[in-house]
């Protein structure tokens, strides 16, 4: 791993901000990762300590959800955060919910910060989308260990709008960026900072009271009773997105009955 890098970030501004109130973090800055997932879940093997945090500048083998690859030119925000979570509380699954509800919480702070509204969505189980596109994934890896879960959770956010070359190799949703749907600054110090805050807050609660993550996670998602189709099997299914269960499984109304679908298979909605 390259441990030099070209494009700035204040890395110790994040750490001094966030002094007081995360366990102590460790930040990596890197100019260049295959994967932030991967090589941290590499330091998670030899015993990186929770809240350590790798940053690149890019990537060059990006991993999205369902074997995706994820476009990652500089000037986007690339990055994993190391977490080691009680293995008998709440349900691992709900873990990459809560993600992206403390990102799409961190993103909504920034932009009332500076007097601007953002318009915010998640989609089922953790992309994060404006009305225009997508704005961000969250790819969360999970390994059990004797004593605790280790959960690598990867955060990729477009900054700045992407070139059109790497348009067009975003297959599976039209991508959009933090600066082309609130004109703001957005700084990558500033979305960690915010992002790692709610993080914080949120774990704290999925441990003691995991319903209300479910319930602050459906309010931001406007997918409920809406008309979906799940991608699974042969045949797709249709029907009615009524909730989210206690693992984080989605709940759906279909004409033979309810069902519940979990994060491997993949939802579109129809309006
Ligand atoms: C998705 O929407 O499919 C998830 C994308 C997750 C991308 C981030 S970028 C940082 C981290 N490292 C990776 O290789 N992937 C995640």
């Amino acid at each position: 791993m390259d441990f030099q890098s070209t494009t700035t970030f204040e890395k110790d501004h994040v750490e001094e901000t966030l002094h007081n109130l995360l366990p102590p973090l460790g930040i990596l800055h890197v100019s260049e990762s295959t994967s932030t997932n991967r090589d941290l879940m590499t330091m998670a093997e030899t015993d990186a300590p929770a809240w350590t945090v790798l940053v690149s500048d890019r990537q060059t083998e990006g991993r999205g959800r369902r074997s995706r690859p994820w476009a990652s030119p500089e000037g986007g925000l690339y990055f994993s955060t190391l977490l080691k979570l009680p293995r008998d509380k709440s349900p691992i699954t709900l873990v990459p919910l809560t993600v992206g509800l403390a990102l799409a919480e961190g993103l909504y702070e920034i932009a009332a910060e500076q007097g601007e509204e953002l318009s915010l969505q998640l989609k089922w189980p953790n992309d994060l989308l404006s009305s225009n596109g997508k704005l961000a994934g969250i790819l969360c890896e999970t390994a059990l260990t004797d004593s605790h879960w280790l959960v690598v959770a990867g955060v990729g956010i477009n900054i700045r709008p992407l070139g059109p070359d790497i348009r067009k190799s975003v297959q599976a949703n039209t991508p959009t960026s933090l600066m082309e749907e609130c004109d703001i600054e957005w700084t990558r110090e500033a979305v960690l900072i915010a992002f790692l805050r709610r993080l914080k807050e949120r774990l704290d609660q999925w441990e003691t009271d995991p319903a209300i993550i479910r319930t602050d996670w459906t309010a931001i998602s406007g997918l409920m009773g809406k008309r979906i189709r799940v991608r699974a099997g042969k045949e797709p299914i249709f029907g009615i997105a009524e909730g989210i269960n206690d693992n984080g499984a989605l709940k759906i109304r279909t004409e033979e009955g309810s069902i519940e679908i979990n994060a491997a298979e993949g939802i579109e909605v129809h309006e």
